[in-house]
């Protein structure tokens, strides 16, 4: 087994058997690509210590679930899926499941989950993983677990996902740095994830050969703010994306978020220059007000980040954005609204996703009143949305016609026989025919397109 962690207990060293614990672990994975990869080196950690990881929660002793707080929704939902958990056991007749909270709830709730109806047995934090197999240890042997909770964050915590636990996804996730020092005041993270702590390059690196001895080609790397990435003087993020270029084998690279702050000119031209880094930026702007934006603590205008997108445009080419939006900020007016659907219609992004602004306790605009009633933020939100549908559709069919490079991700669905592609600048496709494999690269004609799917016929 290749999982390792750094700076964590010594591990079991390759090829070593895996004692054999009898226990059966689900883990259920709600929120973003970062609880994805750390779901994946939960999975590695726990195997390596001999529990059997199962696909279906009715087949689990135990259930982890790695949560989210990033809005109020996010969290009730976990509370009832616990409720729900307990419920079906009982009516089931089944054994009690043993539950635990993992992610950014355990940091954020904590203790409080032991309690009441949502109660569960075993909390741990993002950085503390490492606790889980022996804890788990003890509850599922009746042995005394009196230390069930374990949170605080721990700057040497860095975790590493083995590359063989998702052979055939075509893109494999590298999480480059953990936690933000930016203070969005809406923004739970900095509390739950901590303060922004780098994994060492060579350490990424490693990770990256890893991934593609396994036969992977393409990487996203992660983090909540990659853009910042700063390992030491000389090691920025454009100076990281210089040397995972050079790793034999790899295909391409995409990144996950960026912070319009950070996108100096020099990141762009390097990510122009790079053939294998992908022209896909994922910029999220919030809002396109600049009292907003103020009050938000973005640390940039919309009208420097309009200017960043002209740039980008020019540096990099064939380069498309998607971007993040919140309606409904504490303050935010009809007049500040209207500012954000303008940027939508200069920007003409790809793919947009959009938020109700959803007051999280303890963050700096938690002392601002929530003063955009509920059904004004629903009407935003659908404004918006229907905003960026217009203008995506005008753009989109400009597309028909066109051909493009895409690689295969995986077979679609539906209908039976057909398959999903994506372009390196992030436009999804699917092709109905075609004897092919996950990896391919092609070339599609585009057909038509439904929302910001396209479809496409092969080319030769
Ligand atoms: N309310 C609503 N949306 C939020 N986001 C972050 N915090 C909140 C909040 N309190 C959104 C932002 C961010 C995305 C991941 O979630 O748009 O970019
Ligand atoms: Fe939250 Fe802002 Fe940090 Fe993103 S940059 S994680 S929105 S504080």
């Amino acid at each position: 087994m290749s999982t390792f962690q750094e700076g964590l207990a010594p591990m079991a060293q390759p090829g070593d058997p895996a004692p054999d614990t009898g226990c059966a672990v689900y883990i259920e994975t709600y929120g973003c690509q970062m609880n994805v990869y750390d779901s994946q080196a939960i999975e590695g950690l726990l195997k390596q210590d001999g529990f059997a990881i199962v696909q279906a929660e009715r087949d689990a002793d135990v259930v982890l679930l790695n949560t989210c707080s990033v809005r109020d929704l996010a969290e009730h939902k976990i509370i009832s899926r616990v409720g729900e958990i307990r419920n079906s056991r009982r009516l089931a007749g089944a054994p009690e499941a043993i539950i635990g909270i993992c992610g950014c709830m355990a940091e954020r709730v904590g203790p409080g989950l032991r309690k009441g109806n949502g109660r569960v047995d075993l909390v741990v934090g993002v950085d503390n993983y490492d606790k889980l197999a022996p804890q788990l240890t003890k509850l599922t042997s009746n042995r005394p677990a009196r230390e069930r909770i374990h949170t605080g964050h721990r700057t040497d915590a860095h975790y590493v996902a083995p590359p063989q636990l998702y052979p055939t996804n075509n893109s494999h996730l590298v999480t480059i740095h953990k936690g933000c020092d930016y203070k969005c005041t809406y923004c739970i993270v900095p509390m739950t994830r901590g303060p922004q702590s780098e994994k060492d390059p060579d350490t990424i690196l490693a990770e990256i050969r890893t991934i593609v001895a396994a036969g992977g080609r393409e990487v996203t790397l992660l983090g909540q703010n990659v853009t910042a990435y700063n390992w030491q003087a000389g090691m920025d993020f454009a100076a990281l994306l210089e040397k995972v270029v050079e790793v034999d084998g790899l295909d391409r690279i995409r990144f996950l978020t960026g912070h319009p702050h950070d996108m100096h000119p020099h990141l762009m031209d390097t990510i122009g220059r790079l053939d294998k880094v992908c022209p896909w930026l994922h910029l999220p702007i919030q809002s396109g007000s600049d009292r907003v934006l103020k009050r938000m603590k973005r640390l940039y205008k919309s009208q420097s980040y309009l200017d960043m997108v002209d740039y980008a445009r020019r540096a990099i080419p064939d380069v498309t954005f998607s971007s993040d939006f919140i309606v409904g900020f504490p303050g935010e007016t009809e007049a500040d609204f209207q500012a954000t659907l303008e940027v939508i219609k200069a920007v003409k992004y790809d793919q947009i996703f959009s938020f109700k602004y959803s007051e999280r306790p303890g963050v700096p605009a938690a002392k601002l009143a929530d003063d955009v009633s509920v059904d004004e933020k629903k009407r935003r939100l659908a404004e918006l949305m229907a905003v960026h549908d217009k203008v995506w559709n005008t753009e989109a069919v400009q597309r028909v016609g066109e051909t493009w490079t895409a690689v295969v991700e995986d077979a679609a669905r539906r209908p039976a026989g057909a398959w999903r592609l994506r372009t390196a600048n992030n436009r999804k496709v699917v092709v109905q025919q075609g004897d092919l494999a996950v990896g391919n690269s092609v070339t599609v004609r585009i057909s038509g397109f439904t929302n910001t799917t396209f479809h496409g016929e092969l080319v030769g």
